[in-house]
């Protein structure tokens, strides 16, 4: 297994090149199961959670196509894939390839809206906690599925085809709301959802269906409605930018000092976070070409954070952010309020030097001077990347073990930070 190697010590000085979200192109691919017309993604990223899904999806029977390099392409730049369903030559998604990454399980959605059918194998519990899908669940109901549970796999079907629904969403969910607008766009009638998810993956999506054809109003609020068609065509969609990686690297250079402009972040998709960044003690501002964050010569100021879906700050971001408050002048608290077990990075943070407590859903941070390299690994990928930022800081060298955390979700995370001056390199394993 590949490791990763850090020497901390060194600020980060360059530009960044932000990448497409991978929270927004796994559920933009699963939406490809809609339409036997090609469904075009641009600026997707080259990540092992892409690469798995291609897999899932080639089981159901969808084709798949990367274009080559391009006049001008940089290494950094997304590929453009084409997946074309033609045909749905298989309606059960195998416990094998749904337990290797929650996400598959939002095939039902489109299988059950296209074929009527779906057998999927429950997803099971994970590093970050139990996460049920009772809502995901819920939502076929709404729209006329029978769903049935047996021998692990969640069995829906809907002989007649789905029909319009009302869905209340008792607590926010992306997957859920993923789910419904996958689910509600071939639905006979109109679909209406409250309690919507507003997260920009979700706008992403609603967006990429409207292009398809699908009929959708109010996404980017708590309510959507859906009036569904009878069919989706073809369509091309460029993948935004990963507002989550692009956090990351906000924090790495307020970890360490320097001046980086992280290349196509949208602010907008981030501005929680970029607050209270710049509150931590970093200034940050928008470019041209997209975010600069800068921390020269002050130290870094205690922030309490919680959690909170979209606008609020992220949880994929809590784990960065408090590698971060490792080193402030000062004692901070950050809160969990999504996942309820999402603070493995706590200890392990622990074995780099940092002092951290945790009161159930919080974890107080007393900020130390100095961060000593030591060898860590993690159970996911957020955790694992805020054990990179604080090695970043660190004196001496970390190790970084279990790197296919990371390369689930960040694309050539040592060469962007090498290409900053971070000493980082990957150790291939034996
Ligand atoms: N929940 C339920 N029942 C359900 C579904 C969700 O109780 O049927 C709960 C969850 O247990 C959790 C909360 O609702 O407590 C929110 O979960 P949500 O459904 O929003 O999460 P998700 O859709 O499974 C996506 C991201 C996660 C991100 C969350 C929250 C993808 C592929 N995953 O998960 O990303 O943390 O939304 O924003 O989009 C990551 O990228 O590292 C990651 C974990």
């Amino acid at each position: 297994m590949d490791r990763i190697r850090i020497v901390g010590g060194n600020s980060l000085q360059g530009t960044i090149p932000i990448s497409g979200a991978k929270n927004a192109a796994l559920p933009l691919m699963i939406a490809s199961l809609l339409t036997p017309k090609t469904l075009t993604l641009e600026n997707v990223p080259r990540l092992a959670d892409v690469s798995l899904l291609v897999r899932i999806l080639g089981n159901h029977g969808v084709d798949y196509s990367v274009d080559g390099k391009r006049v001008g392409d940089t290494q950094m730049a997304g590929n453009t894939i084409h997946l074309s369903a033609a045909d749905i030559v298989d309606t059960t998604a195998p416990y094998d390839l749904v337990s290797k990454m929650r996400a598959s399980f939002w095939v039902i959605a489109p299988l059950l809206a296209r074929t009527g059918k779906a057998t999927v194998s429950l997803p099971g519990g994970c590093a970050i906690g139990t996460r049920p899908v009772d809502l995901l669940l819920m939502v076929l109901k709404a729209l006329g599925a029978k769903v049935e549970i047996d021998s692990g796999y969640v069995i829906a079907e809907a002989g007649r085809g789905l029909r319009g629904g009302e869905i209340e969403f008792p607590k926010v969910t992306v997957g859920g709301t993923h789910t419904a607008l996958m689910a509600a766009c071939l639905a006979e009638g109109t679909t209406l959802v409250r309690g919507a998810a507003c997260e920009p993956e979700v706008v992403d999506l609603a967006a990429c269906l409207t292009k398809m054809g699908a009929r959708i109003r109010g996404a980017g609020t708590p309510t959507i409605e859906i009036e569904g068609v009878t069919s989706l065509g073809p369509a091309r969609h460029a993948v935004l930018p990963d507002r989550i990686e692009a956090g990351t690297y906000a924090c790495a250079v307020a970890m360490t000092g320097g001046d980086v402009v992280l290349e196509g972040a949208r602010p907008e998709l981030m501005q929680t976070g970029l607050d209270l960044l710049a509150k931590a003690g970093a200034q940050v501002s928008s470019t041209n070409s997209g975010v600069r964050v800068t921390r020269n010569g002050a130290g870094i100021l205690p922030v309490d954070v919680e959690t909170a879906p979209f606008p609020g700050f992220p949880t994929d971001l809590q784990a960065q952010f408090m590698a971060l408050m490792t080193r402030a002048a000062g004692r901070s608290r950050i809160t969990e309020t999504i996942f309820e077990n999402r603070f493995m990075h706590v200890q392990e943070l622990a074995r780099l030097g940092a002092q951290i407590s945790l009161e159930g859903d919080t974890a107080i941070v007393e900020g130390v001077a100095r961060l000593r390299g030591a060898p860590v690994m993690a159970t996911d990928l957020r955790a694992s990347v805020s054990l990179v930022i604080a090695a970043l800081a660190a004196e001496g060298e970390t190790i970084v073990n279990r790197v296919y955390h990371l390369d689930r979700g960040f694309e050539r995370l040592e060469q962007k930070l090498a290409d900053c001056g971070a000493t980082v390199e990957r150790l291939a394993g034996s």
